[in-house]
């Protein structure tokens, strides 16, 4: 069931938490489905209603700062920097796990990952659970397990069913999952790129961020795992390709007019005479890597649910601002 955010649905929602059910949590990057972090019962819910396996670990998404060292062992100055720059907001921090906490969201891990979000119905709701005893919510996105992040109320219906409660906190702004800072490697290392740059990063804390496969021997600790790392994730039904802009019109053309059921995410509408038909779906591809990422999911999900066979999409440019829809782009694909 989908609650408009009164108060009376945040108290209800937070309420449930308590109680250890499932929530859909609405979040500035994607929707998450929430279970009490201090509950290992409930988020072993989470694990089974997404089909996830049990060793990919899941974000404990925390009130403010004050909640970090009930979950975080330690945090380098580093960390405490981005937290500054960046929270609330789309940044979630991977740090050493104070030893008995979180344990199912950790999944074997002794790691833990933090988000503070900015979105004024995650805010309210983990605010009102904290009188109630639930210091952090573990959240990961809302989809089954291997596919498209939800980023409406009824995106989350779609993929859980009718009985989850979920708030609606209209459509997510950033649109992708979070930016992930791995800072148990001495060295910050971007474990998942979002809207939150490398170059950003660096900027607020000072040092170079590493890649994610750097090897062991440079950094002195294993690389984690995350699943949101996995090369194909993110998935549609309909096969996704990427292409240049001139390779769509070739491609389009040499399909001739009565191609069908195709759809084509791309920054100008084909001509006809470029082999553009009425089987073609056309959905105009934002020049700002901001406004594309808002649209990316809505716009894979609306596609798929046209049927359609192949979504071709134009890749945007290789800079830094793109990297995170590239990303997610280069894994639907995969
Ligand atoms: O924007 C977001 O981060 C959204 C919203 C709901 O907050 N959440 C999200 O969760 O994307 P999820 O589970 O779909 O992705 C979480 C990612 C996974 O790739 C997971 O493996 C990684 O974070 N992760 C979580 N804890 C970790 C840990 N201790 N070590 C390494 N990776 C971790
Ligand atoms: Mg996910």
């Amino acid at each position: 069931m989908i609650l408009s955010p009164s108060d009376a649905a945040i108290a209800q929602a937070a309420q449930a938490l308590r109680d250890g059910q499932l929530v859909g949590l609405p979040t500035e990057t994607v929707y998450g489905l929430a279970a009490n972090a201090g509950d290992d019962a409930a988020v072993a819910k989470i694990f089974v209603a997404k089909g996830r396996p049990a060793d990919h670990p899941l974000i404990v998404h925390v009130a403010s700062r004050d909640q970090v060292p009930l979950f975080a062992a330690q945090v380098p100055e580093f960390a405490q920097r981005l937290m500054d720059a960046f929270w609330p907001g789309p940044l979630t921090l991977i740090l050493p796990r104070q030893s008995g906490v979180a344990t199912a969201s950790a999944a074997g891990q002794d790691s833990i990952g933090l988000r503070c979000p900015s979105h004024s119905v995650a805010q309210a709701l983990l605010q009102a659970c904290l009188p109630l005893g639930v210091l952090g919510v573990s959240a990961p996105s809302a989809n089954r397990f291997g596919r498209v992040s939800p980023t409406s109320a009824a995106h989350v219906q779609s993929e859980l069913g009718p009985d989850l409660l979920i708030l609606d906190g209209g459509d997510c702004d950033v649109g992708i999952e979070s930016t992930i800072i791995d800072c148990t490697r001495g060295e910050p290392v971007l474990l998942r790129p979002g809207h939150i740059t490398r170059v950003q990063i660096e900027v607020a804390c000072g040092r170079a961020v590493l890649d994610k496969d750097t090897p062991q021997a440079v950094l002195g600790q294993p690389a984690p795992r995350a699943s949101g790392t996995l090369e194909s994730h993110y998935a549609p039904r309909a096969k996704v390709r990427l292409m240049s802009a001139s390779d769509i019109a070739q491609k389009l053309q040499a399909l001739g007019p009565h191609t069908n059921n195709l759809g084509l995410w791309s920054a100008e509408r084909p001509a006809s005479e470029q082999g553009m038909g009425a089987g073609v779906l056309w959905r105009q591809q934002a020049t700002t890597a901001e406004q594309a990422a808002h649209d990316l999911f809505g716009v894979l999900r609306d596609l798929d649910a046209r049927g359609v066979s192949q979504i071709w999409v134009q890749l945007p440019p290789d800079t830094p601002e793109w990297e995170g829809v590239r990303d997610r782009l280069q894994r639907a694909a995969a």
